[in-house]
């Protein structure tokens, strides 16, 4: 494979030649809680890694006709004793294959000879957002005014697909999350916690140089789409969901979620629903191939679980008036994915513009309107493919929905059923150059079981998340 470094040149040059003026990119910076060394945790933003691969808070990068200068907080003086030996900034970039480096306090200068041309993006960090906005003599906000138009489509058309060294990332990311996910599962018992199996994944990525791609969810209330808290025990019966990914070394990330017993058995209501989620999960996998409309793919989901929710009397036909009502998005209340990459829901800071085709916009149906991306597919983007069902007594003791879908959602069956949580299951998946293995799509996360049979033989059949963390 091609040198990342000569890589990331080929981006600059492409990105340069794409706006056709000066470009300064900003790094986030670190920001302390009470005192700099303890700040709150780092991370570059996306775009600045995309470009550079530097991962130094509060650096910038200057393109101009494609070549690079990046600029860097030269060593200090008291570096060696508190940090540890701090390179020469020229010896920083000449690692990330970078021609020029400056170092920071000449970046007002270096951006001056530029004015009223230099093209600029809004990163998470306010600080660095402001100082980018300064130099560039534009309004930036983020994310509401995330840059210029011309610079953010041609940041959007560059990371929007994958290369042969980001899906080497994401395999990695996927594998590695994967592997937590199957540790989770062995350690599950009735008995243990939330809060021990969510340490379990931590503690499992920190342990291999790795950081989670996103807070963990780690929940027997699946039906609190992103429930952020670990405060229950794991009780018979219970259902548990677990949407946890991992960032591979380079900050690529995966996202996976599995939902299984924790006693190891899905009971009769847990396995009905169960084996919806799973064959929708199936079939729109099956889908995802070059030229296929993403949206299809959310309304496929929608379809087939509104089909089995109609077995099961909880939906009344006719099921096409299920989609178009909204009346399934009470059990399917979020989109069937997202773009993912350097960020988890990749681009997103950019709003609907990544994401949705020109003349595109969200559906309006109940559920549906939470869709994120509206894109036909394109050879080497990936994508999650997470349908779901949950039972979620916020919506399903809603008065006005109540009034609206009396005659389709059958409600009273509903509140029998409550209680059982929520089903995700959710994979990360390529979609193959058709002259690649004919277009099928390769599910990078399809290492992770979802079975039933795979799921019962495997859980608990391992030491404890407890036994594990007091080892
Ligand atoms: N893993 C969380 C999400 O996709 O929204
Ligand atoms: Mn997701």
């Amino acid at each position: 494979m091609e040198a990342l470094s000569a890589v990331r040149a080929r981006r600059r040059q492409a990105l340069c030649a794409l706006v056709g003026a000066p470009v300064l990119l900003g790094n986030n910076g670190t920001r302390p809680r009470n005192l700099p060394i303890n700040s709150l945790p780092f991370r570059s933003d996306s775009t600045f890694l995309y470009f550079t691969g530097c991962t130094e808070p509060g650096a910038f990068a200057l393109l101009v006709d494609g070549a690079c200068t990046i600029f860097l907080a030269p060593p200090e003086p008291g570096d060696e004793l508190w940090h540890g030996e701090v390179p020469s900034i020229h010896a920083r970039a000449e690692r990330l294959g970078i021609e020029h480096a400056r170092p920071l306090g000449e970046l007002g200068d270096a951006a001056e000879a530029h004015a009223g041309r230099l093209l600029t993006l809004a990163v998470p960090d306010p600080a660095i957002t402001a100082r980018l906005a300064r130099l560039s003599g534009r309004r930036l906000a983020y994310p509401a005014s995330p840059g210029p138009r011309s610079l953010v489509d041609a940041v959007i058309q560059l990371r929007r697909t994958r290369d042969a060294h980001e899906l080497a990332e994401m395999r990695e990311a996927a594998e590695l999350a994967g592997a937590g996910h199957r540790m989770l599962m062995r350690a599950t018992r009735v008995g243990g916690s939330e809060r021990g199996l969510a340490a379990l994944f931590e503690a499992f990525i920190a342990a291999r140089g790795a950081v989670t791609s996103y807070h963990p969810i780690v929940t027997v209330r699946g039906e609190v789409l992103h429930n952020p808290d670990y405060p229950n025990p794991l009780r018979d019966g219970d259902l548990l969901l677990v949407d946890a990914g991992s960032e591979s070394v380079g900050g690529y990330a995966s996202d996976i979620t599995r939902t299984w017993p924790v006693n190891g058995r899905f009971d009769g209501r847990q396995r009905a629903l169960y084996s919806l989620v799973l064959a929708a999960n199936e079939a729109c996998i099956t889908m995802c191939r070059a030229g296929q409309r993403y949206r299809d793919i959310h309304f496929a989901a929608t379809r087939m679980l509104a089909e089995g929710l109609c077995d099961l009397s909880l939906l009344r036909g006719p099921v096409d008036d299920l989609v178009e009502s909204g009346a399934a998005g009470l059990f399917f209340p979020h989109g069937v994915g997202h773009l993912i990459g350097l960020d988890v829901h990749d681009l997103e800071n950019f709003g609907d513009r990544p994401a949705y085709a020109a003349g595109r916009s969200r559906p309006l149906q109940f559920g549906a309107r939470y869709l994120r991306m509206d894109l036909d597919l394109e050879a080497d983007m990936v994508v999650t493919i997470e349908p779901g069902l949950y039972l979620v007594p916020a919506i399903l003791h809603d008065r006005a929905l109540r009034a609206r879908f009396g005659e389709q959602v059958n409600f009273e069956e509903a509140e029998r059923w409550l209680g059982l949580g929520g089903i995700r299951i959710e994979d990360d998946v390529r979609i193959r150059p058709p002259t690649e293995q004919g277009g099928e799509p390769e599910v990078l996360s399809g290492r992770v079981p979802k079975h039933i049979a795979e799921l019962e033989q495997l859980i608990g059949s391992g030491p404890s998340a407890e036994e594990r963390l007091s080892a």
